[in-house]
């Protein structure tokens, strides 16, 4: 069984308390038991983590993706300006997905900025926590496609 890891930035862990409108109302912990069951129908497990600090999701990375088959990540704001999380996502040689549970490009101007998005393989935006499930769809048939 390959891992997936489910990663989560700043303020992800507020989910369920945060704006429904643009979040909607599950919490963190609810998406990832939903990612879990729904990765476990397709023979993959998930090790979930979330951290509000940019360094604590590059050591996360750089220590597990060398044991990890794909990557889906919500980097919270960070999406819009790290460039750090960028190079350690595209130093992993893993394919990831990167999700948002709002949609970016409807809302602030910096937001529809992401200057993670192109050291991943796709970005799924705008459809709330189903947004997991078709990021997982994505990685999985990535990862069929290359086996
Ligand atoms: C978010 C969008 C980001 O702009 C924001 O800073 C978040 C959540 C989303 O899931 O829609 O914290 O990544």
């Amino acid at each position: 069984m390959g891992t997936i890891l489910l990663i989560h930035g700043p303020n992800l862990n507020m989910l369920g308390g945060r704006d429904k409108g643009h979040y909607g109302s599950l919490t963190l912990s609810e998406i990832e038991t939903l990612v879990s069951s729904e990765a476990k129908k397709v023979g993959f497990e998930v090790r979930s983590f979330q951290s509000n600090h940019e360094g604590a999701l590059v050591d996360f990375l750089q220590k597990e993706s060398p044991n990890a088959a794909g990557i889906i990540i919500n980097p919270g704001a960070l999406t819009h300006y790290s460039y750090a999380l960028h190079d350690a996502l595209v130093d992993t040689g893993v394919p990831a997905v990167e999700v948002h549970l709002s949609d970016i490009n409807a809302r602030e101007e910096w937001r529809r900025i992401s200057v993670t998005a192109p050291a991943c393989i796709g970005v799924v935006s705008g459809k709330k926590e189903r947004g997991y499930v078709e990021a997982l769809d994505l990685l999985v048939s990535k990862l069929k496609t290359d086996s």
